[in-house]
């Protein structure tokens, strides 16, 4: 038997390089190791009350753009949060055993407050809650998150350890983090800033075009050039040699560091190279993005059998919570 891996999917914007290298990639890789239960968390969305007719959409274009990246349907449950109910049982469940003073105390909690002091609501104070539920639904014992998130996860571990106690059951096993950030490539800004990020405004998406992406990489920051032979890169050229080094080859890579060796380096060469190597590596994604993109019922025959599985599963988690409850029939 697999083990069982859950993960959530913020609904934030189309998805960049950075993204891909980080945790898409991770998640295209474990589909093949792991039973693995990936949704888009539309649910969670609503504490910052997003636009009807938005929902549906970003929903959909989240869905396409992890199918295009590699995630097989094949393989990995991929569903939509709001398609499985069974949730919601389990939420409240969990909620009546959650405790005001800890739920206040969550940093991601004080945060959001803080972010939006006009709107502090109940969703925003359980949302550790129903991110346990999404985990325990499916009795998952690793959950591939970022940094951001380990908090949450406590609270999940904690939730699910006081449901066994409680009941004096070994019901629910603790959810493992399984973290993203040792084994993902951290993806630079090419603005000089650390990082590619939707916040930073520096992301080179999927979905861009040739030229666009060329406009982008031909903006990048440099410098005035080495001045010695086999000179350390300054952080700024170090970036430019991490794009060589994840979308061209490897020829292509020695050739610019020995370039760099030697001092006669042309960043203008350079940049053309990587606009030319990231375009060839999102060109493919890009057309199958498209493809989905133009045929709404494939999506949403995969959403549905998506959440067919995942209510399988949601749903005999449920029935025997009910049981230990003590909820009969
Ligand atoms: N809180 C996660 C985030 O902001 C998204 C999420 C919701 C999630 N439910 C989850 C992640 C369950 C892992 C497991 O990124």
């Amino acid at each position: 038997m697999k083990e069982i891996v859950v993960s959530g999917i913020r609904p934030t914007g189309n998805l960049h390089l950075g993204n891909y290298f980080g945790a898409v990639k991770s998640f295209i890789q474990m589909q093949n190791d792991y039973n693995c239960y990936f949704f888009i968390a539309d649910w969670h969305s609503l504490t910052t009350r997003p636009k009807p007719e938005d929902i549906v959409q970003s929903a959909h274009t989240i869905l396409a753009e992890y199918l295009a990246c590699g995630i097989d349907p094949e393989k990995a449950t991929i569903y939509v949060q709001s398609d499985v109910k069974e949730v919601l049982e389990l939420y409240l469940y969990l909620n009546m055993n959650a405790y005001l003073g800890e739920m206040e105390r969550c940093t991601t909690f004080k945060e959001k407050a803080r972010k939006q002091p006009e709107n502090v609501n109940a969703g925003l104070l359980t949302y550790p809650t129903l991110m346990a539920a999404d985990i325990l639904q499916h009795k998952a014992v690793k959950v591939p998150v970022g940094k951001d998130q380990e908090q949450n996860m406590e609270m999940a571990r904690k939730f699910a350890r006081r449901f066994n106690t409680m009941y004096g059951v070994d019901f629910f096993p603790e959810p493992q983090n399984f973290s993203l950030s040792e084994k993902a490539v951290k993806i630079p800004g090419l603005d000089g800033s650390g990082k590619m990020g939707k916040s930073e405004g520096n992301c080179i998406y999927l979905m861009d075009d040739s030229e666009t992406i060329r406009k982008k990489v031909m903006k990048a920051v440099t410098d005035a050039g080495p001045t010695a032979p086999n000179s350390p890169k300054p952080e700024v050229i170090e970036n430019l040699f991490t794009f060589l080094d994840i979308v061209s080859t490897k020829d292509t890579y020695d050739f610019f560091n020995e370039k760099w060796n030697d001092c006669s380096i042309r960043y203008g060469d350079l940049k053309k190279q990587i606009a030319q190597d990231i375009a060839a590596f999102n060109e493919p994604i890009r057309e199958r993005l498209m493809d989905y993109a133009a045929n709404k019922p494939l999506l949403e025959k995969i959403a549905r059998q998506g959440a067919e599985k995942a209510r399988e599963s949601a749903a005999q988690t449920v029935k025997e919570v009910r049981e230990i409850i003590g909820f009969k029939g």
